[in-house]
């Protein structure tokens, strides 16, 4: 719906809910329009940006509520209106998009509304209809939050489970993880070094019916060969020297539960011998002892191994290997996951912050760029160990690609005069504000110019002075 047709009656209680939490994000090249917008939003966090990367960057650092684009500049810079539109609805494709149309070019109107914006407005700028158009906008992504927080449905994570994910790649995961929680088959999680298999291997077994009893993991690669078994299977009294009293193993001791065997690849083919008989028959045997004892419990097993490659070198048993992967779930790289990178990043952000009670603020847009370029060789846990380094020995408020240790990774190392002066700026820019509390003429004149030129400045670095005020 645009300004054309009759706006539905606005709730004047809506309007005064709108504040400086909401944040409107303006990319327009048009020195006019940006200058008449200015005035419009006083109680609102308004970022103007005359280029479209440098939105996308802010925005996918911290998400916008509307974001009001210019079609021309979209149609120009962004090789199309689907494109530009593209690259915020896949930050959050909750963000309302308002496509600012030029006299006379209706039909890019519907072009934007069939890419998913969520309204247009038509130049030139009446400065009573174009607020309501971006309240409304603002109204109804609050109501839709509303809405959601009540269904409880967190469309990023499963209920509980710790996984955030909203990529398609996850968001399968996820769904194979609720449906496979509920039964009790063994199951095989397949993945690269830091991706995620615990966690997973933790959700099965919270969500499942056995959650009220004990989950025992074993990492089959960190324990030597020798002490595996008595690990595993527990032994009698005097089974071997030092044996001085009966120990169950983690089979016995999670009953009811779930045993996590970690990195199996790695188990010695002898134990898989003994694994086989657990899994066929559901009994253990401790070493040294003669019984048989039924033990009542679900296998997950995980490795970053590549397990047919392993059985076909006959390092792995074939009919183990069946038997294990009843059901089996790759959980993919993170490199895989489009969309992910920025999600887990502003979360690490958000805990590490609050666990070290830093002053930092975000991402700056050069750290974004060298996020989603990266290949991330360790991924999740590498994503979370850089980022808390980086708010650990963050001067300012905002982590850049050098503070990640990924300053190599923006469109390779950027040796010119130009990205050091910006980046001098930012840092004389960051400093000043924190000295400031954000108050903007103390700042300015700490810096030595003008408040206009200050404004343009925080504009180009995307930086907000009320980052800095305290209290
Ligand atoms: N999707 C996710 N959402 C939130 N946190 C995650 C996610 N995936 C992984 N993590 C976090 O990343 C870290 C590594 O995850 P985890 O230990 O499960 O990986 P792994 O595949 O078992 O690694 P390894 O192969 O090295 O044992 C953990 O701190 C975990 O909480
Ligand atoms: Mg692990």
């Amino acid at each position: 719906m645009s300004q054309n047709s009759v706006p539905p009656p606005v709730n004047p209680e809506s309007l005064l809910q709108a504040d400086r939490s909401k944040r409107v994000i303006v990319v327009s090249d048009d020195d006019g329009f940006r200058a008449t917008v200015r005035g419009l939003f006083p109680e609102l966090d308004v970022q103007f940006f005359r280029r479209l990367a440098p939105a996308v960057d802010i925005a996918a650092a911290l998400v916008p509520d509307v974001v009001l684009l210019d079609v021309d500049l979209a149609l120009g810079d962004a090789g199309g209106i689907q494109a530009a539109i593209g690259h915020f609805l896949r930050l959050s494709p909750s963000i309302k998009v308002i496509a600012v149309v030029a006299e006379g070019q209706r039909e890019h109107a519907s072009s934007a509304l069939q890419s998913g914006a969520s309204d247009f407005y038509h130049l030139p700028v009446e400065p009573v209809v174009l607020p309501m158009l971006v309240r409304r906008a603002l109204r109804v992504r609050e109501l839709e939050q509303e809405n959601q927080a009540l269904r409880g449905a967190q469309p990023i994570e499963t209920s509980g489970s710790g996984i955030l994910g909203r990529s398609a790649a996850m968001q399968s995961v996820l769904r194979i993880v609720e449906k496979v929680s509920g039964t009790d088959a063994t199951v095989v999680l397949l993945g690269e070094s830091g991706s995620g298999k615990e966690l997973v291997a933790r959700a099965l077994h919270r969500q499942s019916l056995r959650s009220a009893q004990p989950f025992c993991a074993i990492n089959c690669a960190a324990i030597p060969e020798a002490l595996l078994e008595s690990e595993l299977f527990g032994h009698e009294r005097g089974a071997f020297t030092g044996a001085v009293r009966q120990s169950l193993g983690r089979f016995e001791l999670a009953a009811g539960g779930t045993v996590f065997l970690d990195e199996i690849g790695e188990m010695p083919l002898v134990l898989q011998a003994k694994l086989l008989r657990v899994v066929q028959e559901r009994v253990i045997e401790r070493v040294g002892g003669r019984v048989g004892i039924p033990i009542d419990i679900r296998i997950v097993c995980a490795t970053h191994r590549d397990l047919p490659a392993l059985v076909a070198a006959q390092a792995f048993r074939e009919d183990l290997f069946y038997r294990l992967s009843q059901m089996t779930i790759r959980i993919p790289p993170l490199r895989e996951r489009d969309g992910d990178v920025t999600l887990l990043a502003r979360f690490f952000l958000r805990e590490s912050v609050r666990r070290h009670s830093s002053r930092v603020c975000g991402f700056a847009p050069d750290a974004m760029e060298a996020m989603h370029r990266y290949h991330w060789p360790g991924n999740v846990r590498e994503l979370q160990n850089r980022v808390e380094t980086a708010v650990i020995m963050a001067d300012g408020a905002w982590i850049g690609a050098l503070e990640l240790g990924l300053e190599g990774t923006v469109g390779g190392a950027d040796f010119s005069l130009r990205h050091a002066r910006s980046a001098a700026e930012r840092k004389a820019l960051d400093r000043a504000l924190a000295v400031a509390s954000g108050n903007l003429s103390r700042a300015s004149a700490l810096l030595g110019v003008s408040r206009p030129t200050l404004y343009d400045l925080l504009s180009k670095h995307a930086m907000r002075a009320t980052d800095f005020v305290v209290g």
